[in-house]
């Protein structure tokens, strides 16, 4: 029976065994996945446009070869990770749709702006570095295309934050007071929005417990943005620059860092597509998309060119 098969799921579960496409699983833990894999994949591709808004004004050569790469990367993740949900019953093109309709959610951080030079540093380092603190964990993830497109994913993203705090380094240590000031103004501004990437607190949120249960979120929202302010409060010390909380303390009793109140409404506006860029990306994307389909039907031509060769 349908309960058994459940039960047999979750004892599999339970024992630390990975999903692969061809297994039974309940439905509603392919159409978890669907959701969390398409928007994480929406999330890499959109995150592409705040960083790829400054490639053509790179202070040097190495910083457009480095910023390039990056965006370049997060192309791929997409992919991968379009590639993952694919294994799940679901086609590419229908997740793109979604997209460009409004329909799918992408992570909140990706609405707001890069205003200056500063902003592509501090993204490696807050926005990158909270990407981290939750992929490593998905490494672990019970569904196995999605876990093996992590472990991937996370080695390219510890040299996004590795490129992105030795910018602000830079400019920090031998930039001008100017430029000191667009760093610490660039992390006045991304702050907030890192710690929203985690999703909302544990109490608020309704699909963690059930993603627990399956082994999809190892560690809860919650734990992994404390995890994040504990491991960045001490980098921001050697950067030599100040988090804009002023309830950010250590507490000996917790072991952890206390921080202040987190604008809810400001992430629920921004998930809810009135953040300050929700249409800009979308209209960037779907223009993106109307765009490239010549390069999609050149590609098919070839595609079918070379398959009808073959067979001749
Ligand atoms: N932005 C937008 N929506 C968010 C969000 C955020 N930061 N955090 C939560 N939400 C949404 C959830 O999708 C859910 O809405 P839905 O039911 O319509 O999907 C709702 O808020 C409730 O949140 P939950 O915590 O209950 O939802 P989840 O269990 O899915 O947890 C999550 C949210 C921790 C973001 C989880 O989905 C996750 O781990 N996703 C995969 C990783 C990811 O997407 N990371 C951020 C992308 S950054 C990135 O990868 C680019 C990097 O290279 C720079």
């Amino acid at each position: 029976t349908e309960q058994q098969l459940l039960d047999r799921f979750e004892a599999r579960i339970d024992d630390g065994a990975f999903v692969e496409p061809k297994d039974w699983m309940p439905d509603h833990y392919r159409r978890t996945l669907v959701r969390q894999i398409s928007q994480h994949a929406h999330s890499e591709i959109v995150g592409m446009l705040p960083e790829g808004n400054w490639i053509t004004r790179a202070p040097t050569l190495k910083r457009k070869a480095i910023l390039l790469a990056k965006v370049q990367d997060e192309g791929g993740h997409g992919l991968y990770l379009y590639a993952a949900a694919e294994t799940l019953g679901v086609s590419r093109d229908e997740l793109i749709d979604q997209l460009h309709a409004g329909k799918a959610k992408y992570s909140s951080i990706f609405n707001y702006p890069t205003l200056s030079w500063a902003d592509v540093g501090v993204i490696g380092w807050l926005v990158d570095g909270a990407a981290i603190m939750n992929q490593v964990p998905l490494c672990r993830c019970s569904y196995a295309p999605y876990a093996r497109a992590m472990i991937r994913i996370c080695r390219e993203e510890s040299f996004h934050q590795r490129q992105g705090y030795d910018a602000l380094l830079v400019m920090m240590r031998d930039g001008t007071p100017r430029q000191r000031d667009m760093v610490q103004d660039a992390v006045n501004r991304w702050w907030w929005p890192s710690l929203m990437m985690f999703g909302p607190p544990d109490e608020a949120s309704n699909h963690s417990e059930q993603s627990m249960r399956w082994g999809i979120k190892r560690i809860s929202n919650d734990d992994l943005r404390q995890k994040f302010v504990d491991a960045t409060v001490q980098q921001a010390k050697v950067l030599g620059v100040s988090l804009p909380d002023p309830e950010l303390r250590w507490n000996e009793a917790r072991e952890h860092f206390d921080f202040g109140p987190i604008d809810w409404d400001e992430f629920w506006r921004v998930v809810g597509g009135d953040g300050p860029c929700n249409r800009e990306r979308l209209a960037d994307r779907a223009q993106a998309w109307d765009e490239g389909a010549w390069v999609r039907e050149a590609a098919l031509a070839h595609a079918a060119k070379s398959t009808t060769q073959r067979k001749a």
